[in-house]
């Protein structure tokens, strides 16, 4: 078997690829869209406490076990312990859901990229009215469609080849592209109340158990974590690869492209007298606003709008893997067949996403025009990630013998591992303790 598999080149690879699943519309959509609504610094502050006790060592235990099996994400968890497998298919069903709402989004970006240079910056429409009307209309679903079909194509061509020349090329300049932006916003009108915004902390406001929860979430679905896609990327590690030394670079360079997307976004969006809690459209809204007051619009809006769509293909292109491995390696279906079936199946669940709202009426609670972009969205990062988590570490740390992960992450003795000790000790007693304190906080329990 381990002859046959592919494998990524070598030690930059890997990071390369891991990194390049973490970041993508998570950090540079998502990240700005929560910390401005849930109060700027004190989210960053929260969300960076997460990153480090949370989402390394449970990369780290993901990684583990993909390395050490060299399966997909049930298959991996189901060969070290059979009845552990469901912990697998809480990764498919992850990967599903978030296939289900992330390619909208990555399709907005794609439309914008467009637009950029097709009359976003020449139409006497405001950017609100733009975005309003292109959900309304049937470009939306086209968009979603290419961007589905652009991550079939880089998928289909097979993990060496595909993902990581993609994400070799796509990452250096990810970052190039994004200090370029927060250099040039730093020299706007009042953008130090931007910065104000969201770098400097009210702790009255940090410790809520609204932002403890959002955040924690935003941490494990900008990492990637909690639902076997890091399982499956490591499948592909080769066994020399440091697990440690790279969930450290994974989860840094994430860091930095959320906070880089955070300085280029908030004093922005000060400096146009916006409103940094706007939501799912922040960054549509808000931007085009800017770029609009700059020399060479365009061109910036059209540099911004790649940027996102290369990273948020480096991340379909890793949730898209999750579903392929799965569906080519536990049903003995061709990768061809495997890579169809998932996007046959995406197509499917965003369509369900553009097309359909329904109204909730039940026990006196009435909601209106409910979407499955807002349900994907929060029972994957709020709900399924978490657990995924909470589940990786008892695994890791609990059901398997210390061996395991001692073995994993010295190379079976040709690393030293001194980080063993107190990963160990994280992954056992804090990081699962921490992630039940905040769903019981949230519940209002206590
Ligand atoms: N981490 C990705 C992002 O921040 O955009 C999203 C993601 C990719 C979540 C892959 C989960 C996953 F398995």
């Amino acid at each position: 078997m381990e002859g046959q598999r592919a494998s990524f080149g070598g030690k930059i690879s890997a990071i390369l690829v891991a990194a390049g699943s973490a970041i993508g519309l998570g950090s540079i959509w998502r990240f700005p869209y929560m910390a401005g609504e849930h109060g700027g610094a004190a989210f960053l502050l929260v969300y960076l406490l997460c990153v480090f006790v949370v989402g390394i060592p449970v990369m780290l235990g993901e990684f583990a076990v993909g390395r050490a099996t060299k399966q997909n994400a049930v298959g991996g968890f189901r060969s070290l312990s059979k009845p552990w497998r469901w912990l697998g298919y809480n990764g498919v069903i992850g990967a599903l859901f978030i296939s289900g709402y992330y390619y909208v989004v990555a399709g907005w970006s794609l439309e914008y990229l467009v637009s950029s240079f097709t009359g976003l910056y020449s139409s006497s429409a405001s950017f609100s009215e733009q975005f309003s009307a292109f959900q309304l209309s049937p470009r939306q679903a086209i968009y979603t469609v290419a961007f589905i079909l652009l991550t079939h194509l880089i998928i289909i061509r097979g993990v060496e080849k595909g993902i990581e020349k993609a994400s070799k090329v796509m990452m250096p300049a990810l970052f190039i592209i994004l200090i370029i932006m927060a250099v040039r916003v730093a020299f706007m009108p009042n953008a130090i109340e931007g910065y104000r915004f969201f770098l400097n902390p009210n702790f009255k406001e940090a410790f809520s158990a609204d932002t403890i929860f959002t955040a924690i979430g935003q941490a494990f679905f900008s990492l990637s974590v909690g639902m076997g896609c890091m399982v499956t990327y490591a499948s592909y590690f080769k066994s020399n690869n440091n697990l440690t030394g790279t969930s450290f670079s994974v989860a840094l360079l994430t860091l930095l492209v959320a906070v880089l997307a955070g300085l280029v976004i908030f004093p922005a969006v000060f400096s146009a007298g916006l409103e940094p809690a706007e939501g799912a459209s922040l960054i549509f809204v808000t931007l085009p606003e800017i770029f609009k007051d700059m020399p060479l619009a365009q061109l910036w809006s059209g540099v911004f709008f790649i940027l996102l769509v290369l990273a948020s293909l480096t991340s379909t292109i890793s949730f898209h893997e999750v579903l392929t491995a799965y569906f080519a390696e536990e049903h003995k279906l061709s990768r061809k067949a495997a890579t169809r079936l998932t996007s046959a199946l995406s197509v499917a669940l965003c369509m369900l996403t553009l097309f359909w709202t329904f109204d909730v009426d039940f026990a006196g609670l009435h909601l209106e025009k409910i979407s499955f972009f807002d349900i994907f969205d929060y029972t994957t990062a709020n709900i399924l990630m978490p657990l995924g988590g909470l589940f990786t570490c008892i695994f890791v740390a609990w059901w398997m013998k210390k061996d395991f992960l001692q073995g994993e992450m010295t190379n079976h003795g040709k690393l030293r591992g001194r980080a063993f000790p107190l990963l160990y000790f994280t992954l056992r007693y804090i990081t699962p303790l921490l992630i039940v304190y905040i769903f019981v906080k949230n519940l209002g329990l206590f």
